[in-house]
């Protein structure tokens, strides 16, 4: 292994090609199932897959069999699973609990379309966790943004929304603005073009949505400015750029100008959930929205969302004067699912042991940076960690385009070769959920430091 002094971000580009080019040639040997699975698909599927997350170069793995922090691909070649769901599998895949849970419901049905008590339980529980009073379910977190921002729309009677530069908040059309805008396109860091992310939306909704720089206070006064704001949707630690953390101060000051706006800030956390902390990052950042998004960890594997906030503006639901709609909304067997995460899979002390042992990996991945001196550093929220290929923290989209990509493929292509499953690219992180060990969550330092050692070698 080199020393800090002699490691040249060149020489390791080059090394990385090196490593991605013999790994490419070992995932197409190793993978000859799920190409044929892809092939299979893409005759009657859009690239192959379901959604267009799951679509990368030259196939993506399919998989056949996943259980607690594992999974098995058509190949029958074996990984850790460090994706879980895009962070979804908090609770691990079939938790016995959650399992238990849904077996015991179906044989009670699975869609009344008439109320169940499990949709109070499950209110009660979010309530507890949360410390809002109302919630509504939703089946996705798709669904719970555009329900979040069509109430705050009801609230203010005002039509703009506020959003983050290479902020995800979902597939409905007015938060399909510059989720990863090419720079090309962008516009001035401080002031960023809101660029459309598909064919298919309106320009009169592209006019109703202003992109802010995160951790840009000033910015956001800026687009605040008219009052003509009905809310700012933001990722308090936006997790679809790695894992960008807010500067201190910068929460406390966004909560003070949409107050004094008249805007309803509204914290997505979608994937921060109860992966950050038993009370999701809202709880753990100390900074109170006015209403907050939920899905992903909350379900333990199935589709779900849900939405919640102060009783003054969930009741514009009660009144009618905000619709909140959905066949599939609280059906018992998702609710039963959400209800054992919540109480049995991720009760407190377990969500504390799982966070202290992703702290460790993350300690773990942090000395094989220091003692190699690669240009890269760790980040970590809650039960979640990334290698962000760059010197320096990043503190918005803007940064994040500016690390390492060639290195961070490298990375990827190499760990999933040894059983190290994400998705590629920078935008996810790793999740240890509650069914990693402590063998599986260190897995991933292990193959790092495999890596790293061949990269600086
Ligand atoms: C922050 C955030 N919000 C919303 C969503 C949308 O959730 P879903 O895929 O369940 O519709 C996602 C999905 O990745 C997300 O990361």
């Amino acid at each position: 292994m080199a020393t800090p002094q002699n490691v040249m971000p060149g020489d390791l580009v080059t090394a990385a090609k090196r490593i991605t080019e013999r790994e490419m040639a070992t995932y197409a040997e190793r993978t000859t199932g799920s190409q044929a699975a892809t092939e299979r698909a893409r005759k009657v599927m859009p690239a192959g897959v379901p959604s267009s997350f799951q679509a990368y170069d030259p196939w993506p793995v399919v998989v056949k069999h996943s259980s607690g922090s594992r999974m098995v691909d058509v190949d029958d070649n074996e990984y850790v699973d460090y994706d879980m769901g895009f962070g979804a599998l908090f609770a691990g895949h079939m938790h016995p609990a959650v399992r238990a849970a849904v077996q015991a419901q179906l044989d009670h049905g699975t869609l009344y379309v008439t109320p169940c008590e499990l949709n109070a339980e499950v209110g009660e529980l979010l309530a507890e966790r949360y410390g809002f009073p109302m919630w509504r379910p939703t089946n996705s977190g798709t669904e719970a943004t555009m329900d979040a921002i069509r109430l705050a729309r009801g609230v203010t009677g005002r039509e703009k929304i506020v959003k983050v530069e290479g902020g995800y908040h979902g597939h409905h059309d007015e938060v399909m603005i510059s989720n990863k805008p090419s720079l090309d396109e962008a516009g001035p860091a401080d002031a960023p073009h809101s660029v459309p992310q598909s064919a298919g939306i309106t320009a009169g909704t592209i006019a109703d949505v202003i992109v802010v720089p995160f951790n840009d206070a000033d910015a956001l006064e800026r687009a605040l400015a008219n009052d003509d704001v009905a809310c700012f949707i933001v990722e308090p630690v936006m997790q679809n750029i790695g894992i960008c953390l807010p500067q201190p101060g910068y929460l406390d000051a966004v909560r003070e100008i949409t107050e004094r706006h008249g805007t309803l800030l509204i914290f997505d956390e979608v994937k921060t959930g109860i992966t950050a902390g038993y009370g999701g990052a809202t709880n753990q950042l100390g900074v109170r929205p006015d209403l907050i998004c939920l899905a992903k960890s909350i379900g333990g594997g199935f589709p779900v969302g849900a939405f919640g906030g102060e009783a003054e503006y969930m009741d514009l639901i009660t009144s009618g004067k905000v619709l909140h709609l959905g066949t599939y909304n609280g059906n018992p067997l998702v609710m039963a699912a959400v209800k054992a995460t919540l109480t049995e899979a991720c009760p407190r002390p377990v969500v504390e042991e799982t966070v202290a042992r992703n702290h460790r990996l993350v300690e773990a991945c942090q000395a094989i940076i220091d003692r190699s001196g690669i240009p890269a550093h760790t980040v970590r929220f809650g039960a979640k960690g990334c290698i962000t290929w760059a010197p320096r923290p990043i503190e918005n989209y803007r940064d994040y385009k500016a690390t390492d990509f060639d290195l961070a493929f490298a990375q990827w292509i190499h760990g999933i070769n040894r059983g190290v499953l994400l998705p590629p690219g920078l935008d996810e992180q790793w999740l240890i959920s509650v069914m990693h060990d402590d063998v599986d969550a260190m897995r991933y330092a292990d193959v790092f430091a495999e890596f790293v050692d061949e990269l600086t070698a």
